[in-house]
């Protein structure tokens, strides 16, 4: 049975430590700030990092087991496999980037491999990536912070709206709870149609916008106000932030 050694179980290493014990077959060691780091990672033949990117260089200079061979598969946002494969002294390393729906099992994880990275290795990682939701494996590291952007802040974006469609409600007058719980389960539904129904983003907003009806309204006014200028300049943030910390 391979031991996995999870390291970091905050947010993201706690729910993967949830979904990996719930599915089994895996020996799991979970570390946290305070654990014996060289104790949990002794044996184990698959390391995940799950600790945020500022503490990961004091984390690995702790480290005094020979990690050479050891596949890696870090999680954190921002750090290369060469800086990795470096500083673990390994090199198999796995890049993947979630998103907080891993929570739910429906994380959209991108993954680059190493290229020390053996076939078999990268069809185990991608085995333990099902089980947090979908992967999409990317042909370069570029890619997984452009990509990252939809999918790794996409979940705060899409809840920003939902914040300003609550306090649209709010108001005119609708009592906060009552518009949160609206705004909530408007994003729910909709994830769910989109989920389970063939349409594609365009087909679902065109359900919804019935000619010279409320909707078509609405969505001629965010044309005018040019939402997707405002997006492209969201994008980009994002981009130029992900770049200085990955510095
Ligand atoms: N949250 C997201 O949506 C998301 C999405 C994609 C990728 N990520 C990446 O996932 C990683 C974790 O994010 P998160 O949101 O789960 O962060 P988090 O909740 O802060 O979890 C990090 C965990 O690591 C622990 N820790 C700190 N120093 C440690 C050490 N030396 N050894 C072992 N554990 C240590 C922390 O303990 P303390 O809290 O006591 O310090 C905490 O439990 C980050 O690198 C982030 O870039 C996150």
């Amino acid at each position: 049975m391979k031991k996995i050694c999870i390291i970091g179980l905050g947010n993201m290493g706690k729910a993967m430590w949830d979904i990996l014990s719930r599915k089994g077959g895996f020996e799991l060691v979970g570390c946290d700030k305070g654990d014996d780091v060289n104790a949990c990672v002794d044996g184990a033949e698959v390391i995940i990092l799950a600790v945020k990117p500022q503490v990961f260089g004091d984390l690995a200079a702790n480290i005094k087991v020979d990690l050479s061979g050891k596949l890696m598969i870090s999680i954190m946002a921002g750090i290369g496999i060469e800086k990795i494969a470096v500083a673990m002294k390994t090199k198999k390393v796995v890049r993947t980037l979630p998103n907080l729906a891993l929570k739910v099992g429906q994380s959209l994880t991108l993954l680059k491999a190493g290229e020390d990275v053996s076939a078999e290795e990268k069809q185990f990682v991608k085995e333990i990536l099902a089980c947090f939701g979908q992967e999409i494996e990317v042909d370069t590291e570029d890619k997984i912070a452009l990509i990252g952007v939809v999918s790794g802040c996409g979940p705060g974006f899409i809840a920003y709206y939902g914040e300003k469609m609550a306090e649209f409600l709010v108001s005119k007058g609708v009592d906060k709870i009552m518009a949160e719980k609206v705004a909530r389960q408007t994003l729910i539904g909709t994830g769910e149609v989109i989920k389970e129904s063939a349409w594609n983003l365009t087909d679902m907003r065109q359900k919804v916008s019935s000619k010279g009806g409320l909707t078509e309204a609405g969505v001629k006014i965010m044309e005018e106000a040019d939402l997707s200028g405002i997006f492209n300049k969201v994008g980009e943030a994002a981009l130029k932030r992900n770049a200085e910390l990955s510095k």
